[in-house]
């Protein structure tokens, strides 16, 4: 299905039905619609962003079920930013459905849903204005969907080595250069890394992306864990806490949706994200409690529950980033790694983590205009005291004190593979709750949300204009 934007009023476009948003109307309740000779009325409370994303997620559903209409018009409803975001995210995120394992599936006859540029008063904005906003929306939610399809995929279609080819195959066609490195390769260069995925017989993969490398803009390095199942290993998750652990490659995927939707606005900056895919396996070669494994630099860790990899994974992913990419401006970090999260925050959150106020309070607010939220989940100086100490090592990988707060703590393990430079430049952000849903919301069904690239990317075009030190 395609959005065109186009430059005529919606009486002058030519298609099977119009959408017609109803504030106004006595026969109608909220959420009802009918349709009379190809009109399709909604009723709608008010035009705030949650309600028009609400109402027309509804609406699109409809259509789809209907299942006749190959054409579909709708006009502007406001020509604010969040309006017209509204607009895009109802129909795309909205209609978006997971029907990958179902063998009967009906084929979706709606091609095209045109927008028509009528309906505002009093504004002055180009037809070119307007259709780049459009454009901008319809180019990020394409990338959440993507995201939604990769992350929903069971862990069988999406071992470490598949899901690396996957995305080699989307980043065909753009500006990305897509490297994959393989478990030859991490064994040398990320020990701690290789040792977590020691239990499987999916190997690991790394994959860096580069987006407008040596170009002489900002750099900005993308991090993400991408644990493809995650049982917990030899300490083993509980069945009802396992099922769903295809979830926890959401970090990793994300990286993948932000620098796909940045290539596709072409923007100025350059990226490199750092995806580590690796499958937490049960098996008599996988890494046990009481272990002591190697970051790349040499630092030890003990391990003390295998289910807490993903730390592992990403103080490699760290140190190596560190030394390969020089002069880094920002590093952000996306991972599902703890389950505490929701405890702390709730479902429909990100848990944000790092030193640098300024920077945490420019993804809140940034984040807030797109509607992603994110809670600021602050440091404390003596969550840091001897948090991680071992008998025999430089590290545990649980905390040895009971002293609650596991998602800050999370951070904390991590913050000792960053260099003292770039500590201010990082954010470390927990999406674990959020990444995946039980109950549909807002925009959302169950399943992946896709939560992060859209309010990432805006972050990253904000900094391309504004630095943050
Ligand atoms: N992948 C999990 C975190 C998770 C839990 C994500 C639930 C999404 C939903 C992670 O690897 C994990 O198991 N973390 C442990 C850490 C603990 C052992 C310190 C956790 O959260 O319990
Ligand atoms: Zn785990
Ligand atoms: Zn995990």
């Amino acid at each position: 299905m395609k959005i065109t934007f186009i430059n005529k009023e919606t009486k002058d476009i030519e298609s099977d039905l119009e959408i017609i948003l109803l504030k106004k109307n006595k026969y109608l309740k909220a959420n009802d619609m009918f349709i009379q000779k190809n009109k399709l009325y909604v009723k709608i409370v008010n035009f705030k962003y949650y309600t028009i994303t609400e109402t027309l997620t509804n609406t699109i559903k409809y259509i789809y079920k209907i299942n006749k209409y190959k054409s579909v018009k709708i006009s502007l409803y406001g020509i604010s930013d969040i309006k017209i975001q509204a607009l895009i995210d109802g129909l795309l995120l909205g209609g978006y459905d997971f029907t990958k394992y179902q063998s009967k599936t009906k084929k979706l006859k709606l091609q095209n849903i045109y927008i028509a540029n009528q309906n505002y008063k009093d504004i002055e904005l180009s037809y070119e204005d307007i259709k780049s906003k459009i454009d901008t929306n319809i180019k990020i939610n394409i990338n959440i969907n993507l995201s939604r399809d990769m992350i929903n995929s069971v862990a069988q279609d999406t071992t470490p080595i598949k899901i690396s080819n996957w995305i080699q195959e989307e980043l065909k066609n753009t500006n990305i250069e897509c490297i994959i490195k393989d478990d030859k390769y991490i064994q040398k260069e990320l020990p701690a890394f290789y040792d977590i995925s020691k239990g499987s017989i999916n190997k690991p993969r790394l994959v860096h992306l580069k987006y407008n490398e040596n170009k002489g803009y900002k750099k900005t390095v993308l991090i993400g864990k991408g644990v493809t199942f995650d049982t917990g290993g030899i300490s083993l998750k509980p069945s009802a806490y396992m099922y769903d652990m295809r979830l926890d490659k959401a970090g990793a995927i994300t990286i993948f949706g932000i620098i796909k939707a940045i290539n596709d606005l072409k923007l100025p900056i350059e990226i490199h994200a750092m995806l580590g895919f690796s499958e937490n396996m049960i098996s008599n070669n996988a890494y046990k409690p009481g272990d002591v494994i190697k970051t790349r630099s040499g630092k030890t860790i003990e391990i003390m529950n295998t289910d807490a990899e993903g730390r592992i994974l990403l103080a490699d992913l760290f140190e190596y980033a560190q030394d390969k990419i020089k002069k880094i401006d920002y590093i952000f970090d996306y991972a599902t790694l703890t389950g505490s999260v929701e405890g702390a925050i709730g479902q429909y959150s990100a848990g944000l983590i790092g030193h640098n106020s300024k920077l945490k309070n420019a993804i809140i607010k940034v984040s807030k205009k797109v509607d992603e939220w994110y809670v600021d989940l602050p440091f404390n100086r003596y969550f840091f005291d001897s948090s991680y100490k071992s008998a025999i090592a430089d590290f545990t990988n649980t905390p040895t004190s009971s002293i609650g707060g596991g998602t800050i703590m999370g951070g904390i393990f991590i913050d000792n593979f960053l260099k003292k430079k770039y500590k201010k430049k990082w954010l470390h952000i927990d999406i674990a709750c959020v990444s995946f849903i039980k109950n549909s919301w807002k925009y959302h069904e169950f399943g992946a949300t896709g939560f992060g690239v859209k309010s990432s990317v805006y972050l990253i075009k904000r900094l391309t204009k504004h630095s943050i030190q």
